[in-house]
């Protein structure tokens, strides 16, 4: 048994639940884990919330994908949050794909969501465009899909980047909906907005950081010799002299991975003028290989334990499932199913 009695899950009255999640859908990069992951991890230790995180391969396979590489990615993602502390003990881990629950709810929300709020999400937009020979409706659907994995734990915090905002909106679109027609049971969602800022392409610092370009992107998994060569072709210079964006970006990640007396000593070297960005660059390339020496080990054990990562979301899943049934009980009968 991974949850003993009288841990924090054991809590579930009087705390706010957080819920929150992230597709399998390939390697998490240093972006990923200061924006998403790291809070998690520190919102699961503040201890003050129920929290469920779910790995939401159905929102994934919306995407062109390659179904011999799904599975691998899943257990992948599950060993990134293992090994950055998130802890079956503490939160709720769980795999949409084995929570009818969620696709249910989803379904219900479908009927009572017009087509046209759908119609306006812009990542649907973005993401048609990507794939046009791939415009499904799981893509159309998506934000229902969403909406459904929070309320089904009636969560009302949820830890996402920016770029989710349109999405929560319509989460409570539907809430209130809901609530309208068939009696006040949602409650109101609130977006805990990630603080830590955009990282950077490493090679186009006017983009964001993303796998789809892994010269410019440090993946969590990245060996100390593939962290030193990307941070070495990290683009710096500007024509004008001004600090560049590519400064910016290298001095946002010192400000986080280094130490106390790195980040005083090329914080005064940059307003002298005076820094060497082969000196900045070498010195961030030890700080984030060191940072996740500890990260890589423990992920690599996970990895080994296959059997172990099964536990862990057969665990997670029968906790939530304990909430989410009921949460779909009452809906049906509210609906006037049941
Ligand atoms: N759409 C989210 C993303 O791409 C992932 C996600 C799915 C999610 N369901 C969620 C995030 C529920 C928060 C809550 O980042």
């Amino acid at each position: 048994m991974l949850h003993k009695k009288g841990q924090s899950l054991g809590g579930l009255m009087n705390k706010q639940t957080i819920f929150s999640g992230i597709q399998p859908s390939g390697k998490l990069h240093i972006g990923n884990y200061l924006g998403a992951l790291s809070n998690f991890v520190a919102l699961q230790n503040s201890g003050s919330y129920n929290c469920f995180f779910c790995l939401v391969d159905y929102h994934s396979i919306s995407e062109d994908y390659l179904p011999q590489e799904k599975k691998a990615m899943t257990l992948d993602l599950l060993a990134n949050f293992l090994a950055a502390g998130l802890d079956p003990k503490k939160s709720s881990i769980l795999l949409q794909s084995q929570m009818p629950e969620h696709t249910e709810l989803a379904w219900i929300f479908n009927c009572i969501t017009p087509v046209g709020e759908l119609e306006r999400m812009t990542q649907y937009k973005d993401k048609s465009q990507k794939q046009v020979k791939n415009i499904n409706m799981g893509l159309f659907d998506y934000p229902v899909l969403m909406a459904a994995d929070i309320l089904a734990y009636k969560a009302t915090l949820v830890p996402v980047g920016v770029d989710q905002k349109q999405h929560l909106e319509l989460t409570n679109v539907i809430a209130r909906k809901f609530n309208n027609r068939f009696g006040q049971f949602f409650e109101e969602v609130k977006p805990l907005w990630t603080n830590f800022p955009k990282v950077m392409d490493l090679k186009r610092p006017d983009k964001k950081m993303s796998k789809s370009e892994p010269n410019g992107c440090i993946f969590l998994d990245d060996s100390p010799e593939e962290i030193a060569k990307k941070l070495k072709q990290a683009v710096t210079a500007t024509e004008s002299g001004a600090k560049s964006a590519g400064e910016e970006n290298l001095m946002l990640l010192l400000s986080h991975f280094g130490k106390a007396d790195e980040i005083s000593h090329f914080t005064q070297d940059q307003t002298t003028g005076k820094l060497k960005y082969s000196e900045l660059k070498a010195t961030l390339a030890k700080d984030i290989s060191q940072y996740f020496t500890e990260f890589r080990e423990k992920k690599e054990g996970f990895l080994a334990k296959p059997e172990y990562l099964a536990e862990v979301l057969g665990q997670g899943a029968a906790h939530a499932r304990k909430v989410a049934s009921q949460t779909l009980l009452e809906v049906k009968q509210k609906i006037g199913l049941l």
